[in-house]
């Protein structure tokens, strides 16, 4: 994880929130590449929920909703964690994570591992954050920042599928932000404050909805490794009863192998109707589908993936990282999936001093940038060029050399492969047109 956290660092992938203030724990922020790739893993989850789909509309409700809304989820009263505090340092641990948890006096041990430690009973702490919504204090109303985005689907299931005009088995997919107050042990982006979230919410007929849970977990974990992340890192784990959240009949995770262990990458639980009883029953509107032509009514089960957007590109970016020595020397290498990478192809010109060959390479990049992500570079070395776009996954560069002004050919050199080829400059752009649509796997890890 230090090597992931060290070069996301440098390359400006994800960095520490607020450090001019000291930081504020379990808070990053996103530098150009890191949101590049994160746009880039969110439009590949659209594309696959939504776009190549007949059964699945796209929304975007508000991040904060009637508070109504987290009572009747039952996220006021159920949606807690155990914490202790320490009374001598002062520290307040998740008391089912005291094992990975540091001690605040003594990091080397864990919090009750000194004969200094003094902690509480565990207490049931709430996680939404609250804030209040009105312009005068005393008669502004508490509100809640959204924990998750599904419940700003449920409450408008009954104009999306009027709106929609579709009937169960359909979807209705949201990305959006989440907060959490979070107590974390660390472990970088894995668990944070805010957060965005990917979330479908499946609406099927009743007796079908094990049928659906079981489609949508093996549909999941496809688009994962359609992304390039390794198979064998990844399982799925379904949840014993005691683990089950307050709304769920059933739960799998998709499990990935990360440095810590095998933890969650995405949750899909079947949430039954729980949702929309809820909220019938606290809103007084029936949310139910009624078939127009025959008038059979009935409340649909759910079925919910929900991925979060930054533990997915967390989870990338640990599967992507690879380390090798290449003519002696090393060589960082992210093996992102070539439609995740931040920058597609990189259009290097090979003498950087040659205004003919800067020409010909600014009018390649022109080009280019109109259907890709281009990174034009010309400082440095060729080598040390092609080493910075290896450390941020650009699969492709092309290199304007002295033959191009000759022949208009240029060089394609591949990330992975460290092929190159002389190919015309006029057929650039469909070159790695071909090679973005064609499927990708990872190769294998060389370090
Ligand atoms: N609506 C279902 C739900 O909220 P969850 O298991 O609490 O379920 C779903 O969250 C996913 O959101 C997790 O699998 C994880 O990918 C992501 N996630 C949850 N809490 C997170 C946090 N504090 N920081 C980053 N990602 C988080």
């Amino acid at each position: 994880m230090e090597k992931v956290v060290s070069l996301a660092r440098r390359r400006g992938f994800v960095f520490p929130s607020s450090e001019l203030y000291g930081g504020l724990g379990s808070s990053y922020d996103y530098g150009h590449y890191g949101v590049l790739l994160k746009d880039n893993v969110k439009a590949r989850w659209l594309e696959a929920m939504v776009r190549e789909r007949d059964d699945i509309v796209a929304l975007d409700s508000s991040i904060i909703l009637h508070p109504k809304i987290w009572e009747a989820s039952g996220h006021v009263s159920g949606f807690t964690d155990p914490l202790v505090d320490c009374r001598t340092c002062k520290k307040r641990f998740r008391a089912d994570q005291l094992a990975e948890s540091e001690c605040g006096r003594k990091p080397s041990k864990h919090p009750g591992e000194t004969p200094d430690c003094d902690l509480t009973e565990p207490r049931q702490f709430n996680l939404m954050f609250r804030t209040r919504v009105g312009a005068v204090e005393e008669t502004g109303v508490d509100v809640y920042l959204r924990p998750e985005t599904a419940q700003g689907i449920f409450v408008n299931f009954k104009n999306v599928a009027q709106l929609a005009r579709r009937k169960p088995p359909f979807g209705i997919a949201q990305v959006g932000k989440a907060f959490r107050n979070e107590i974390t042990p660390g472990n970088f982006i894995f668990r944070t404050l805010e957060f965005e979230m990917m979330e479908l919410e499946y609406f099927v007929p009743p007796a079908d909805s094990a049928r659906w849970h079981e489609y949508w977990v093996a549909e999941r974990l496809a688009w994962h490794v359609r992304y390039g992340v390794r198979d064998e890192n990844l399982r799925a784990r379904a949840h014993e009863a005691d683990e089950l959240s307050h709304y769920s009949s059933a739960t799998s995770d998709i499990e990935y192998r990360y440095p810590m262990g095998w933890s969650e990458l995405e949750g899909i639980a079947n949430r039954g109707d729980f949702d929309l009883t809820q909220h019938t029953e606290a809103s007084g509107t029936k949310l139910e589908w009624v078939d127009a032509g025959t008038g059979e009514r009935f409340v649909p089960h759910v079925i919910e993936p929900s991925l979060g957007l930054n533990r997915s590109l967390l989870t990338f970016l640990i599967d992507a990282y690879d380390e090798e020595v290449v003519a002696e020397r090393d060589r960082t290498v992210l093996r992102l999936h070539p439609r995740l990478a931040p920058v597609t192809t990189a259009v290097l010109p090979l003498i950087t001093k040659d205004a003919a060959m800067v020409e010909k390479a600014q009018a390649l990049r022109d080009e280019l940038r109109r259907h890709l992500s281009v990174e034009y570079d010309d400082s440095g070395q060729i080598g040390r060029r092609y080493r910075r776009q290896d450390e941020i996954g650009t699969p492709w560069a092309l290199t304007v050399d002295e033959q191009t002004l000759s022949d208009d050919t240029v060089t394609l050199r591949d990330r992975d492969t460290l092929a190159q080829e002389r190919i015309p400059i006029g057929g650039a752009l469909t070159a790695l047109l071909e090679r973005l649509a064609a499927p990708w796997s990872p190769p294998p890890r060389a370090g």
